[in-house]
């Protein structure tokens, strides 16, 4: 089974058609709930196509067309819904209004149809005021992961009476919000992008390490989970970046002849699982990252030096003879991983994220190249490596994330220039156990 099977089967909404849940006050009604494993990225992705070809969500259109488009302070999009059957069904004129998610709310695309009673919408369409879809994620309790939501929401026309009890409609609106998770996960594991995928790891080696890994560790590691985050989403995206590590140093091994597995320290390892996975199929090597979680005692397995909690600093840190670096979404030790690797003459594989650079600062995606910020990003990791002497490959893991593309350095020829120049340069972060003891001298300075 594919990765994507997986995901979809995951598929499993509240609905609230009888009695919709009103949202934080407000005059949205939630009427379909599913948590879901992609960024807000893949969302805006999906809103924006289904914004220009609303026909393929709505059978019975034919297109639309769009007759006017606003693009601040929120984009507004005014179309005109043309039906597949112009003799018996009116245009329905309708804005579209993206509401970007910031600290206190959600990300938001609204629908609201240019009637005045319900009598004059077509037949296929909801009969409210207006529906929404909604991207609602949030940072996990312990800060450490996110986690998100999808919803359809209505605005009734009557406050007193904000059911859905028309089954056709309830079956149409069931269809929509069982579109929009496949096309997000769809989106998010690149399947619009093919043409960069299996450029180092062969399609059908990478799904039958996939099915192997996935058969002999899922439901264990599911089964166990202790963290507060939903384990299926670490459990798919940390066994897919496995299983292609599994084949690429399987590819690698065949190239220099050579049986010894490789080994590898994994850069800010998070919840420890990719380290865990690597481990158990033979692979020596360790996660280390600066804060403990609780399911590592579970995943050590009684082995001390697997996950260690240490505070990197790279300008310093040194790798002698480890063969590979892993930063998988390692923050700001992503832009610093082809430096450390240069400096042991190791091989890397960055999977960039939060847009860190070497000094700590965000960076600021300016140029508008295509592809938007994320690429400019990896194009800035990628500088990086070339300027350490390594030769680059890319390729876009099927992880359902939209920040999914692997940078990986195997050859270097030797320069020096980067890892002289930026030592110093490193800010680190403050760890939870710093933050905790600041908090405690605080507490007690106020007591005394
Ligand atoms: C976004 S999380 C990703 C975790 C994991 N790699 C994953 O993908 O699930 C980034 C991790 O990097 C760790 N980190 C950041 N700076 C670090 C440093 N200087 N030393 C050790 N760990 C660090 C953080 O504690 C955090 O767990």
């Amino acid at each position: 089974m594919s990765d994507s099977d997986d995901l979809f089967k995951l598929f499993a909404p509240s609905y609230y058609f009888d009695k919709p849940r009103q949202y934080a006050d407000s005059d949205w009604f939630i009427v379909a709930e599913q948590s879901i494993l992609v960024d807000e990225e893949a969302f805006w992705a999906v809103v924006k196509k289904w914004t220009l070809e609303p026909e393929l969500v709505i059978p019975p259109l034919r297109k639309c067309d769009i007759i006017d488009r606003v693009e601040l302070p929120n984009e507004r999009i005014t179309r005109n819904l043309i039906p597949k059957r112009k003799s018996k069904d009116p245009i329905l004129k309708e804005l579209v209004e993206y509401h970007a998610s910031n600290e206190t709310r959600p990300a938001r695309v609204t629908f609201a149809p240019d009637v005045v009673s319900e009598n004059q919408l077509p037949f296929y369409y909801p009969k409210v005021r207006a529906y929404s879809l909604v991207f609602d994620s949030r940072i996990t309790d312990d800060q450490h992961d996110t986690e998100a939501v999808i919803r359809l929401e209505i605005k009734p026309f009557s406050i007193t009476q904000t059911g859905i009890s028309n089954d056709k409609m309830i079956y149409a609106l069931s269809e929509v919000f069982h579109k929009l998770y496949k096309w997000c996960i769809h989106t998010s594991l690149g399947y619009e992008k093919r043409a960069n995928h299996d450029v180092l790891v062969p399609k059908e080696m990478y799904h039958e390490t996939y099915a192997r890994i996935k058969a002999k560790y899922a439901d264990k590691i599911i089964s166990q989970w202790t963290e507060k985050t939903d384990p299926t989403k670490f459990v798919f995206e940390d066994i897919a970046i496995a299983s292609y590590l599994i084949c690429l140093w399987q590819i690698e091994r065949q190239r220099l002849g050579q049986s010894r597995l490789q080994s590898f320290v994994d850069l800010g390892c998070g919840n420890g699982l990719l380290t865990h996975l690597l481990v158990s199929e033979g692979h020596p090597g360790k996660g280390v990252d600066i804060a403990k979680r609780k399911i590592w005692d579970q995943l050590c397995d009684g082995k001390d030096d697997c996950l260690i909690v240490q505070s990197l600093h790279p300008p310093t840190a040194s790798y002698p003879n480890v063969d590979w670096l892993i930063a998988n979404h390692a923050d700001e030790l992503v832009p610093w991983t082809p430096i450390m690797a240069a400096r042991t003459e190791s091989r890397f594989i960055v999977i960039p994220c939060c847009y860190f650079q070497l000094d700590g600062s965000r960076h600021k995606g300016l140029s508008g190249l295509e592809g938007g910020k994320y690429r400019e990003y990896t194009d800035y990791v990628k500088n990086i490596a070339i300027q350490c002497g390594y030769s680059i490959d890319e390729d876009q893991l099927r992880i359902p994330s939209t920040r999914n593309i692997a940078v990986v350095g195997q050859t270097r020829h030797p320069v020096e220039g980067l890892i002289t120049e930026t030592v110093g340069h490193f800010v680190a972060r403050v760890s939870d156990r710093e933050l905790e003891e600041q908090r405690r001298k605080k507490a007690a300075e106020k007591r005394k």
